[in-house]
This record gives C-alpha cells, structure tokens and sequence, in this order.
C-alpha cells in the first residue's frame, strides 16, 4: 500500500456472502458466520493500521429476523462469543466499539454483552468500530422524522427550521462523519436498507468475493479503488 495514499476517514461495510461461501463447502450456514466473524477480526486490525477512523459494518438487518430461527439464534451466539472473545483486546489497541440500530429487540444476554463491549472499550482513540444491529435505513429514518415531529408539537423547534444537520443529529449515526466509502462483497450490488440517507456522497466498492474471503489483499485493493476516485460533489473540476 502506498504510504500517501488517499484513506477514507470513515468505511462501512456490507459484509455478504458468509451463506454461500459455506453452502460451497457443504457447510451450514451458521459454519459460514462464524469464518465471517474472523474476517471481521482482521479486517478491524487491519483497517485501524490503515489510518481509517471510523469503521461501519452491517451485522444484521432489520429483515435478517426473518432468517430461520436456528441461523437467527446461531448469529445471536455469535454476538456474545465475539464480545466475549475481543473486548479486551480491542481495548488494548484503542478500538472504540459502538452499535447502531434498534437493540430493544435482542435478548437481554445480547444486550448485556453489548453494553459490555461499549464500556469496556469506550477510551478508544485509534478508530470508531459500529456495529449495526437490528439496523435498518428506514426505520431510522422514521424514529428521526417522529423525534422531529415530537419536538415541534411541544413547541421546541418550527418545522421550517427542521434542515439537513438536524435530520443527520437525529439519526442513530450522529456521532460519526458520513461514510466516505461503502464496500459491499458477494457481488450483490444493492445498498438492502443501509445507510441510505448517509451514503449521499458515498463512493461504492463492489466485489464478488464472498465476506469469509475478504482479507488484507481485498481491503488493500478497494482503498487503492478509493483512491483513484474522483469525488466531486456535483462541482466542477477546476
Ligand atoms: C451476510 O451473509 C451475513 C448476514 C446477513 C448476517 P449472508 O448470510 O447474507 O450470506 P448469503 O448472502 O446468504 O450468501
Ligand atoms: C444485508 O445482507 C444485511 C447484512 C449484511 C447484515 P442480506 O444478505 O441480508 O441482504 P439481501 O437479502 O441480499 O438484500
Ligand atoms: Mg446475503
């Protein structure tokens, strides 16, 4: 990697295709998560030494309680045998852990765990980690807009005050930059309800390598993508 490379302050990623890597294998599904969990942990470490400030991946969608109850279950465990597993460590290297999403709907134990790992590694300075969980596009939105509409009714703002920086301070992302790069593996070139209104200006990364597979050699090569972009905002060059 070049060293004066140009690196996205803030990636988010759609981490794809932990099924169908492990249906080529003759696995179960849930054997396809877990080689994914461990992709996820290099890919942290490995982003963080890059110089990224902000890493956000897509850990499950809103939809993805529609999955079978035993794939739902066996991704749940996963949740808390991760937090187990890399709390400390991720600490020790200054990954700060954060979650967008709804998490009202995860068990207790899940919960327990997440507010464990936020704790745990809240001193973090080297970069943000999100994880979004019960997260979905749309219903952020909607909680943002019936925040909105709340405070106007009780008199506190005026619906013609209501702009774009109090539409971004209301949604679950407010503490973080917009994401500057979004990568999606498995070759799905879809956003499936993920940060729609932060990926205005987002540049896109798409591969077909399945989510188990995306190693350093992979992120290198969509930060090389990245660099060579020309981002423009809808000006002109001068
Ligand atoms: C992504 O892999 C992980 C989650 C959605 C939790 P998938 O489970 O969607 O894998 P494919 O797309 O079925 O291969
Ligand atoms: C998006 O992947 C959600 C996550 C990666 C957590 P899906 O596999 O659920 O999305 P679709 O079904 O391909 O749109
Ligand atoms: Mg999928």
């Amino acid at each position: 990697m070049n060293g004066k490379m140009n690196i996205p302050q803030h990636i988010a990623i759609i981490m794809d295709g932990n099924g169908r890597w492990a249906r080529q294998r003759g696995k179960e599904r849930s054997e396809g998560h877990i080689a994914g969990m461990n992709s996820l942990r290099e890919t942290v470490r490995n982003a963080a030494q890059a110089g990224v400030k902000y890493l956000t991946v897509y850990a499950f969608s809103t939809e993805n309680w529609g999955r079978p109850q035993a794939e739902v279950d066996a991704l749940m465990e996963l949740i808390c045998k991760g937090v187990e597993s890399e709390s400390a460590e991720l600490a020790k290297v200054g990954i700060k852990v954060k979650t967008i999403g709804d998490r009202s709907r995860f068990s207790e134990k899940v919960q327990a765990s997440l507010e464990k790992i936020e704790s745990l590694t809240a001193a973090g300075e080297q970069m943000t980690f999100v994880l979004a969980l019960n997260y979905s596009s749309r219903s952020e939105i909607v909680t943002a807009v019936q925040r909105l509409a709340q405070r106007v009714a009780a008199g506190e703002i005026k619906a013609e005050e209501i702009d774009e920086k109090m539409i971004s301070d209301s949604l679950y992302t407010s503490f973080m930059p917009d994401p500057d790069l979004i990568i999606r593996t498995s070759g799905e070139c879809r956003l499936s309800n993920f940060l729609m209104w932060q990926a205005s200006y987002a540049e896109f990364y798409f591969t077909p390598t399945l989510w188990p597979d995306f190693d350093k050699a992979e992120l290198e090569k969509a930060l090389e993508a990245y660099a060579a972009r020309d981002r423009r905002y809808g000006l002109v060059k001068k």
